[in-house]
């Protein structure tokens, strides 16, 4: 089936109750191509939650554990997530490629694992307070695609990268290396404050290649959740279809 506006979109269910899921995974359904169920639900919740998401809609499920240890637990560790029957999993880029690579395997090609770049909240600064070489710090980017370039080495389906290293991401590995985009921020929900620091909006993303934009609290913040993403798919649906034809 050809490719929709809204499954461009992952949700994150960024909840600490189980009942706040459930009610945004029921006001979302047929609205978002995927659930990203993250760290805070998974630890509280534990496997269950993935099928009480599978239970309520038919989009699929990303599971964002963020995975860094060592090859072996890696491996072991894959298999088991692989045993949920889950779509997507990350990894950290920032170990090794051998660590990578035993994510793939264990993956068993079932569940299918995103490199995590550089988290979107990093800039210049905390490059520098982490240790890196001035010519990460004078362009981080470098570092992302440095990364980018190990999980694609390794087998990884993709990777998590900002909005602007989309482009050279795609021009570096081709069309079906995943390029999985957080830090969305519609035109309409732009705050001074926010703590995402490199930030593009939906339509922005999806123009420059993004085949999955992360988008959360404009979306889970809004007065009608469920609006919100109709905007967003209609926001994607315009670049996707200049023209208006269908
Ligand atoms: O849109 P919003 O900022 O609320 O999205 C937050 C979500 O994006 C969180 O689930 C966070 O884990 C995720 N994220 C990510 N990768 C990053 C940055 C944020 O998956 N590099």
């Amino acid at each position: 089936m050809q490719k929709q506006a809204k499954d461009y979109i992952v949700f994150p269910l960024d909840f600490s109750s189980v009942k706040e899921a459930k009610e945004y995974v029921k006001l979302l359904d047929g609205k978002v191509g995927m659930f990203k169920i993250g760290l805070e639900l998974f630890i509280d919740q534990g496997p269950s939650v993935i099928k009480l998401v599978k239970e309520k809609s038919f989009a699929k499920i990303f599971l964002d554990l963020k995975l860094y240890d060592i090859s072996a637990t890696i491996l072991r560790a894959m298999g088991k997530v692989a045993n949920l029957g889950v779509d997507l999993v990350t990894v950290h880029c920032s170990s090794s490629r051998a660590m990578l690579e035993k994510a793939v395997e264990g993956g068993k090609g079932e569940t299918g694992v995103l490199g995590v770049t550089l988290l979107t909240d990093n800039d210049k600064d905390i490059v520098k307070a982490s240790g890196f070489k001035d010519e990460f710090v004078k362009d981080p980017q470098l570092l992302v695609m440095y990364r980018a370039k190990m999980a694609y080495d390794a087998g990884c389906k993709g990777v998590v990268c900002s909005g602007m290293e989309v482009q050279q991401i795609k021009k570096c590995f081709g069309k079906s290396f995943l390029a999985v985009t957080p830090g969305i921020r519609p035109g309409w929900t732009l705050l001074e404050d926010d703590d995402q620091k490199r930030v593009t909006t939906p339509g922005r993303a999806v123009t420059l290649g993004s085949d999955l934009i992360i988008i959360g609290r404009p979306i889970r913040d809004a007065d009608d959740p469920g609006l919100a993403a109709q905007k967003v798919i209609k926001e994607i649906e315009a670049v996707l279809n200049p023209s208006g034809n269908i």
